[in-house]
C-alpha cells in the first residue's frame, strides 16, 4: 500500500515524522513525502527534516510564499501532476495549513482515498485561515483521525458518519515523547546562558496579533513588562519580524533589556527551551498541546482555541484580549508559583502514529496477506 504524506509548513514536520516512521516500519506500507514548499527557509524547514530524521522529500513543489489563494492554486496545479504520475493508494494530510486543504481537494477530486490527521478541531472563528482549512478538509476526507474529545463532538455535530472517525491520540506528542531526552543534550541552554525555570519563552506569529501595529505595540509592552521579572527568550517568526520592521518598531524591540531575540529555532532546541521554561507566552496552536504534555504553564494570546483540552485538562490559559494589565496579573500569579496543574489528555502516549498505520492498513490495503499483529486502541 502506497501512502503519500503531505507537508507544507513548519507545524507539519513534527506530525509527519512519527507517521513516516510507523509507515516505514510496517511490512506492507510504502511511505513517500511531498513538501509543497510553503515554508522554505533553512530555519523554517530544512533543520526540521534533519532533526526529525525525515528523508529528503520525494516531491518538492516549491510554491514559497504569497497570498493564500496564490499558494493554494499553485499547490493544486502541481499536486495534480504528481498524483497522476504517482497514483498512491492513500494521500495523508495533517493539521490546518494551506497545504492541508489544497492537497485534500485535489486528491479527493481524483478519487484517491484521502485522510486527515488532527481532524475535528474547531476554534469557531472563521477569520482564522486555519479554521477554514480545517472545515474544508474534514468535510471531504475519507477518514478523520482525532486527537481530543472535542474533535469527536465537533465532527458528530457536523454530521460526519461515525465509521469515518477514529480517536487515536496526538502524533505531535509522539514526536515530543520520542525526542524529549535527546533535546536535553542539544546545548541551547548553555549557548543562551540560561538555567531551568529562570526564563520565559515567547512565540508570536498569528495574523490577528502581528499584522497590525496597535496589537504589535501591546505585545512589545507585554515583553517589556515580562523582562522585569525574568529573561525573555523570543525566537521570532518571519511574519512577525517583517511586520516589526514594516511598522517601525524595530528600535523599540531591540532596546529591550533582558530580551534574548533569536531566529526561528530547530525542533530540538525549541523542545529543550519549552521543557525548561517557567512560562510560555504564545499564540501558536501546537504549543498549547506541547506545554500541556510537558506540564509547563502556558498563556495563549487568542480569543478562542481549537484545542480546548489544553485548557480543560492541561496547563493552558487563554488570554482573550491583549490588555497588558490583565496579562501582567496572570503572569505574576504564574511566576509566584500559582500556575494551574494539568494532566495529560487521553491517548497522548507517544503511539498515535502506530494506531493510524494499523487502521489505514486494515482499511485500504489491497494486499491479500494476513495482516501483522494489530496494536490495540
Ligand atoms: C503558517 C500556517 C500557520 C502556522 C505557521 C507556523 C497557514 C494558513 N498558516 O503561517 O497555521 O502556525 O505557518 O509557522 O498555512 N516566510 C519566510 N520564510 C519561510 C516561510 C515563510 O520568510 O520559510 C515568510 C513568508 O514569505 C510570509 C510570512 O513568512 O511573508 C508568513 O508565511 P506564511 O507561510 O504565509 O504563513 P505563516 O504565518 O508562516
Amino acid at each position: 500500500m502506497k501512502i503519500l504524506n503531505v507537508v507544507g509548513a513548519r507545524p507539519n514536520f513534527m506530525k509527519i515524522a512519527p507517521l513516516h516512521r510507523a509507515f516505514s516500519q510496517h511490512p506492507y506500507i510504502e511511505s513517500k513525502i511531498l513538501h509543497t514548499g510553503q515554508h522554505y527557509d533553512a530555519k523554517m524547514s530544512d533543520i526540521f527534516f534533519n532533526q526529525l530524521e525525515l528523508p529528503k522529500p520525494d516531491f518538492y513543489l516549491g510554491v514559497g510564499g504569497g497570498s493564500h489563494t496564490f499558494q493554494k492554486a499553485h499547490v493544486m496545479l502541481k499536486f495534480e501532476e504528481v498524483l497522476k504520475a504517482e497514483n498512491p493508494d492513500v494521500v495523508l494530510v495533517v493539521g490546518d495549513v494551506n497545504a492541508t486543504a489544497a492537497c485534500s481537494i485535489v486528491a479527493v477530486k481524483m478519487g484517491i482515498k484521502t485522510v486527515h490527521v488532527e481532524a475535528g478541531l474547531r476554534s469557531g472563528d472563521r477569520k482564522m485561515p486555519e479554521e477554514v482549512n480545517r472545515v474544508i478538509t474534514d468535510a471531504i476526507c475519507d477518514d478523520l483521525f482525532v486527537t481530543e474529545q472535542s474533535g469527536m463532538i465537533n465532527l458528530a455535530k457536523e454530521g460526519v458518519a461515525d465509521e469515518k472517525v477514529h480517536f487515536v491520540g496526538n502524533v505531535m506528542i509522539d514526536s515530543l515523547a520520542y525526542y524529549r531526552e535527546k533535546a536535553q543534550q542539544i546545548g541551547i541552554m548553555d549557548t543562551l546562558k540560561v538555567t531551568p525555570k529562570e526564563y520565559i519563552l515567547m512565540t508570536m506569529h498569528r495574523p490577528s496579533n502581528v499584522d497590525n501595529k496597535p496589537s504589535l505595540e501591546k505585545i512589545l509592552e507585554i515583553i517589556e513588562d515580562a523582562t522585569r521579572y525574568k529573561t525573555v527568550i523570543f525566537p521570532i517568526h518571519p511574519r512577525t519580524s517583517n511586520n516589526i520592521e514594516k511598522f517601525g518598531l524595530k528600535d523599540r524591540l531591540y532596546n529591550i533589556e533582558n530580551l534574548s531575540l533569536l531566529e526561528p529555532q530547530g525542533y530540538l532546541q525549541f523542545l529543550c527551551l519549552m521543557d525548561n521554561a517557567s512560562l510560555i507566552i504564545t499564540d501558536s496552536g501546537g504549543i498549547q498541546e506541547e506545554t500541556t504534555y510537558l506540564q509547563v504553564p502556558c498563556m495563549t494570546f487568542r480569543d478562542s482555541t481549537e484545542r480546548p483540552v489544553s485548557v480543560d485538562l492541561g496547563t493552558n490559559i487563554l488570554m482573550k484580549d491583549l490588555d497588558p494589565v490583565t496579562v501582567h496579573r496572570q503572569m505574576v500569579k504564574i511566576l509566584n508559583g500559582e500556575a494551574k496543574k494539568g494532566v495529560i489528555p487521553p491517548l497522548w502516549d507517544g503511539h498515535a502514529a502506530e494506531r493510524i498505520a494499523e487502521i489505514l492498513y486494515r482499511q485500504y490495503s489491497n494486499i491479500n496477506l494476513t495482516a501483522p499483529a494489530t496494536t490495540s486502541i
